[in-house]
């Protein structure tokens, strides 16, 4: 189709009923030019389409689909591969079901670990998230199927998420909200991005221009379609002003009216509705060159994939006394509600008709005989005395006890947040009288975010198995039973208590308010820089077998703030078994300068080594690396300084410490007037000049008339002290000694100065 040409022979009627939706997954044909209507389904991590009736929140039915695990799980792989063969898989079944666009993948970041819908999204980390869905993006797409980038943006609690207003300052909102999306964008070229349903600084998603247009289209050069989220449309005409393409569902007759009423008033150009039908057939267009109609899935395949998938997802959090792998000799009891009926998937608009389901016992019996008992019915607080003691006898007969706990549906889901941070009670319960009689226990979790776990300590071997997908039985058996090493690593921190999260005092918030008063210091962000100990760290993540870092390389010691650094390490296995390990790179400032978290993770790389086996890895890290979001240009800046890179092999294991010097070609300017401090003022290139004659007029003030009469140390005390004081102070107490008209002269002196070196 020539879209051009198409939009240019519609009606001004036509043109604004597409932009929005026919039904809840269709968008609108226009019969009379041969324009289909296309069709649109949830996603992430699995196909979620309708044919009968519909609605976002996961309670009717969809057709059977393959459910992989979610993206917390994902996120824990640490491989952009691994998540690009998700999203092929994904494409392909859309492509069968004649689906034009997957609705996500979802980049939100997890702020606080309550959010119900958190293991829908990837990271506290917006490079480590950023990255992900752009893989997710790129296996989808590569099917010349779409994906819907969401939820844009700041949309990262479930309490009022169709009111609430998120305040947050603007360093954060780009280091850390908007990160995550900007990678996506810019690596994934999603072909269309969601809105959310939260008002971001006052202004709502699917109606700010800043967020729709200036940054998503000018900065970051998408262009594609936006859309909202389902039902997030407040004000079509205002939305599709502000460069909102597409309301959906539908939002009925009344909205195509008021924005036909809109242009026929001259209250917006004709052009700006050509350029939404423009983008949204663009799409539709896309769609229809990729068809291929002959498509069909491999369900089966695809469920060996799902299996494959959550292996290389689930992080081994503890391993005392290598209690794992078991060996198939041993007797064996697997115990809790989660061994035949895994909890794999979250509640909500997400929510896949699985295909099949593989349960633990079944997958066991490939490997050992093992005994079973309920244990508790999990999904309420209320402990079953009955299923309590035929667990405890369970665990007691055989010689390893692995129970399956985790968070029921009711804790967890979209819609609403969590309330607490605990396993149900009946879980605790559980696991403390299984403690009395077994020493050999491991916990297998399902959970799709963290959980406090006041057992830690006295339970040898922890393994989360996060929300695992429909084959998360079979995953769960490989790794227990050593056919493969656990290999993920956790893609958020674990903190010991709810209060100790950075968002605590500020989640949900009051009313239709949150502010996000911990700016930059979300995740390990936080608990770095305050030192506060946590149950397991971003990053952490243990496998069967041990690794080696040696020899980290930078191929620079000095560069400009322009260039690239590679970074290189060499890694070992130093155990036993075949395995992969996440190897992270982390940029940590050495030099004083504004305030920064300790460490930031800039690279990362996953790789698979046989016993004994060395293998040198290396990553790029561009400018962006080492810069922060500086307010005062509106633009990312690297300071000049010194920097270690760091390779780790989680943000609390160091193993590699290497630094490099940066210079920088840009300085930021400095607007000068009569309270600008001293040290600021000193930076404008030749400054040392023009306020020479005022420090030793003060210095002599203070020597007693005498300008060499400071000691050395005493001096260093008046530089310091000079330095955070305005220039107004500084000549008031020079007094007469730095002569009349000096402030006014110094001013315009300064700001000459400071023209001359912008210019
Ligand atoms: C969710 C979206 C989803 C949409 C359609 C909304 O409630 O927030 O993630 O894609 O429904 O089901």
């Amino acid at each position: 189709m020539d879209v051009k040409k198409v939009v240019s022979e519609m009606t001004l009627e036509e043109k604004a009923s597409l932009c929005s939706g026919a039904d809840f997954w269709h968008t609108k044909a226009v019969e009379r030019l041969g324009v289909p209507r296309m069709m649109v389904a949830d996603g992430p991590h699995g196909l979620r389409k309708q044919d009968q009736s519909a609605d976002h929140l996961g309670i009717n039915a969809s057709i059977k689909a393959v459910c992989f695990p979610t993206a917390a799980g994902l996120a824990c792989s640490f491989d952009r591969d691994l998540l690009f063969r998700v999203g092929e898989a994904l494409g392909k079944e859309c492509q069968a079901e004649g689906v034009g666009v997957l609705l996500g993948p979802a980049a939100n970041i997890k702020r606080s670990p309550l959010c119900g819908r958190n293991f829908e999204y990837f990271s506290e980390d917006p490079y480590l998230s950023g990255e992900l869905a752009a893989a997710h993006i790129r296996g989808v797409q590569s099917r010349k199927v779409g994906t819907s980038l969401k939820h844009y943006a700041v949309n990262n609690q479930e309490t009022r998420r169709m009111s609430v207003d998120a305040r947050v300052d603007e360093r954060t909102l780009r280091e850390i909200y908007l990160a995550s999306f900007e990678g996506a964008v810019k690596e994934g070229k999603p072909w269309t991005v969601m809105c959310s349903y939260n008002r971001v600084n006052g202004v709502y998603a699917s109606e700010n221009e800043r967020l729709l247009t200036d940054i998503l289209r000018g900065e970051w050069g998408f262009d594609g379609c936006t859309v909202t989220d389902w039902g997030a449309c407040n004000d079509h005409v205002a939305g599709v002003a502000a460069g909102l393409d597409l309301q959906m569902p539908f939002g009925g007759a009344h909205n195509d009216e008021a924005l036909v009423r809109a242009v026929r008033e001259g209250r917006i150009e004709e052009a700006v509705v050509d350029r939404a039908a423009e983008r949204i057939l663009t799409v539709v267009n896309r769609y229809l060159e990729g068809r291929d109609r002959t498509a069909v899935f491999d369900r089966a395949g695809h469920h060996k994939l799902a299996r494959a998938v959550a292996r290389e997802c689930m992080v081994l959090l503890k391993n005392e006394g290598d209690l794992l792998p078991l060996s198939a000799s041993r007797r064996v009891a697997f115990i809790g509600p989660f061994v035949k009926h895994p909890r794999y998937q979250g509640g909500g608009s997400s929510h896949i008709n699985a295909s099949e389901e593989t349960g633990a016992m079944e997958a066991a019996s490939e490997y050992a005989d093992v005994i079973y008992a309920q244990g508790c019915c999990g999904r309420e607080d209320r402990t079953d005395k009955e299923l309590l003691s035929r667990a405890v006898n369970a665990a007691q007969a055989a010689e390893t006890a692995v129970l399956f706990v985790g968070l029921p549906d009711a804790f967890e889901s979209e819609g609403y947040d969590r309330k607490h941070m605990r396993l149900p009670e009946c879980q605790t319960q559980l696991i403390r009288e299984v403690l009395r009689v077994q020493k050999r226990v491991v916990v297998v979790l399902h959970n799709g975010a963290p959980v406090e776990m006041p057992w830690a300590d006295e339970v040898p071997a922890i393994l989360e198995a996060y929300l695992g997908g429909q084959a998360v039985g079979g995953a769960v058996a490989d790794l227990l039973f050593g056919k493969a090493s656990p290999c993920g690593k956790l893609a958020e921190t674990f903190p010991l208590h709810m209060e100790d999260n950075p968002s605590h005092l500020n989640f949900p918030g009051d009313g239709d308010r949150v502010e996000y008063r911990e700016g930059i210091y979300v995740g390990y962000r936080y608990y770095d820089k305050r030192s506060v100990k946590v149950l397991f760290p971003f990053g952490h993540g243990l496998s069967y077998t041990t690794f080696a870092y040696d020899n980290l390389r930078l191929d620079k010691e000095r560069m400009k703030d322009t260039e690239t650094l590679t970074a290189s390490v060499e890694v070992t296995n130093t155990g036993r078994v075949a395995a992969k390990e996440i190897v992270q790179f982390y940029v940590a400032p050495a030099h004083e300068g504004i305030s920064r978290p300790v460490k930031e993770l800039r690279g990362f790389a996953k790789i698979h080594l046989e016993p004994g086996e060395t293998k040198t890895l290396s990553v790029q890290l561009p400018p962006r690396a080492f810069a922060y979001y500086e307010t005062a240009i509106s633009d990312w800046y690297v300071e000049p300084g010194a920097y270690d890179v760091l390779a780790a092999a989680s943000s609390t294991d160091v193993r590699q410490r290497a630094r490099v010097q940066i210079e920088s070609t840009r300085r930021l300017p400095v607007r000068v007037h009569e309270n600008t401090t001293f040290g600021d003022a000193m930076k404008i290139p030749g400054a040392q000049e023009i306020l020479r004659p005022l420090a030793d007029a003060l210095t002599a003030v203070m020597g007693g008339g005498d300008s060499k009469a400071l000691g050395e140390s005493t001096q260093q005390m008046v530089d310091a002290m000079l330095r955070d004081m305005p220039l107004r102070a500084l000549v008031s107490f020079a007094g007469d000694a730095a002569g009349a008209n000096v402030l006014h002269d110094i001013v315009r002196a300064l700001r000459e100065a400071e023209d001359r070196a912008q210019a």
